[in-house]
């Protein structure tokens, strides 16, 4: 009402203070700012001070307190106080000058919640509020991509399968975990109830589910599992494909299959190695190198010489090399204890 009164560029000043000053206030109401951060990560807490006037830090008074009034931070004539600050925000925040933003460190699922910033300027006559601002902070844990584990009891001729599809350390809750099979001509999709565990300490989700289906045995099948966090946002499971008129599912070989193989061929290899000795020495006698590694007691071996020099057709190329070994180990053995 007093604007109206004069005209003139100092009231216009006044007018535009007021109304950067009426600008802030919603901030500070119900629709306050939302900051997103990751669980185990650093939350960013705002306080958007403009600061027109450009006051030092040394003429202020800043803290931020959580919604339970709990002080996570103060900042008292430009030095850090403690005193005020709850134990449980020790050591976890600190305050980023240049944007007027508390950072929080090591966020939890239960530092979800609102935040308030404040702002107090020194003056003569004691502190005045000259700012403040209250933010949500929304914590997040990202689900591991879905994994799909088919149950490995299943009978050959079956055209069922059995699978359960994981995915683990999520936070919110998802709303929806399927799967999902394509045929080069089709796609179906299978649901099944949720299972959900929560951490007690974390706070975070575990989810899985277990279906079981029949796939067409004529054609070659891709299989999905999908994770539905939200109507929009799906993470979906490598492809799990299983060829056409095999109903046992073929992934990519393990690597544990290719170290049985491995080991197959070397035990072969070995095998051809001391059948290789065996018939040298007959010719030449000797120890050999290769089979230096094995070692077999001292009476056994020896036992098993006598029956070797019996020329036993039966008797394995691998005794043969340990008669050798523990002739010389025995040798070496007796010649150190003496
Ligand atoms: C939190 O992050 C640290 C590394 O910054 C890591 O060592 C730790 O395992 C993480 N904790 C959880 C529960 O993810
Ligand atoms: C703000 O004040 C500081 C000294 O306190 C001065 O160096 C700086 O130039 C000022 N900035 C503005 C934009 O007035
Ligand atoms: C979580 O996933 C989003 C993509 O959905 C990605 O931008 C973000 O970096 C991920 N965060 C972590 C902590 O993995
Ligand atoms: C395999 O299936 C049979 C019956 O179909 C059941 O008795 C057995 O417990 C199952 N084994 C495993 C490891 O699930
Ligand atoms: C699939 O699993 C369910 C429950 O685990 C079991 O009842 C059913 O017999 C299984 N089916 C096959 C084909 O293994
Ligand atoms: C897919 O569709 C095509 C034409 O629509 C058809 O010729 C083909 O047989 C179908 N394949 C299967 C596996 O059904
Ligand atoms: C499955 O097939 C349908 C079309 O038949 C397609 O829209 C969908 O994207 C496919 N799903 C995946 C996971 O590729
Ligand atoms: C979730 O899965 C992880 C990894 O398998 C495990 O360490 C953790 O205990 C599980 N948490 C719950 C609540 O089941
Ligand atoms: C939470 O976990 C602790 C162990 O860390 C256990 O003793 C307690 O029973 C659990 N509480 C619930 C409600 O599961
Ligand atoms: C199935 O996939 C294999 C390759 O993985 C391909 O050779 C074969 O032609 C496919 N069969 C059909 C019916 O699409």
């Amino acid at each position: 009402m007093r604007f109206k009164c004069t005209m003139g560029l100092r009231n216009t000043l006044i007018v535009m203070a007021l109304l950067l000053s009426v600008s802030t206030i919603p901030f500070s109401g119900a629709a306050s700012l939302k900051s997103h951060a990751f669980f185990n990560e650093t939350g960013e807490l705002p306080c958007h001070f403009p600061n027109t006037q450009n006051l030092s830090l040394d003429e202020l008074v800043i803290f931020w307190q959580d919604q339970n009034k709990l002080v996570l931070y103060e900042l008292f004539k430009g030095q850090e106080k403690p005193n005020n600050v709850n134990p449980k925000y020790i050591g976890r925040t600190s305050f980023d000058q240049d944007s007027w933003t508390l950072r929080l460190h090591n966020v939890q699922i239960k530092d979800t919640g609102s935040y308030q910033c404040f702002i107090h300027h020194r003056r003569s006559q004691g502190l005045v509020s000259i700012h403040q601002m209250s933010s949500d902070l929304i914590v997040l844990a990202n689900f591991s991509q879905p994994e799909i584990r088919l149950i490995a009891n299943q009978t050959e001729k079956s055209n069922i399968i059995n699978l359960t599809c994981s995915s683990i350390q999520g936070y919110p809750e998802p709303q929806r975990m399927y799967v999902s099979l394509n045929t080069t001509n089709s796609s179906s999709t299978y649901d099944a109830v949720m299972k959900k565990s929560q951490s007690n300490i974390t706070e975070l989700y575990n989810v899985s589910i277990s279906v079981s289906f029949p796939i067409p045995p004529e054609t070659n099948v891709t299989i999905f599992c999908a994770l539905q966090l939200e109507p929009t946002k799906i993470i979906l499971s490598q492809p799990y494909n299983i060829d056409a008129k095999s109903p046992v599912p073929s992934p990519p070989v393990p690597d544990h299959i290719l170290w049985i193989a491995a080991l197959l061929v070397t035990v072969v290899v070995s095998g051809m190695v001391f059948l290789t000795l065996k018939k040298r020495k007959k010719k030449q006698p000797g120890p050999s190198n290769e089979c230096e590694i094995i070692k077999v007691e001292e009476k056994e071996s020896e036992q098993t010489a006598k029956r070797v020099e019996l020329q036993e057709p039966e008797r394995s190329d691998e005794v043969q090399c340990d008669v050798n070994i523990s002739k010389t180990a025995s040798d070496s053995k007796s010649a150190t204890d003496f």
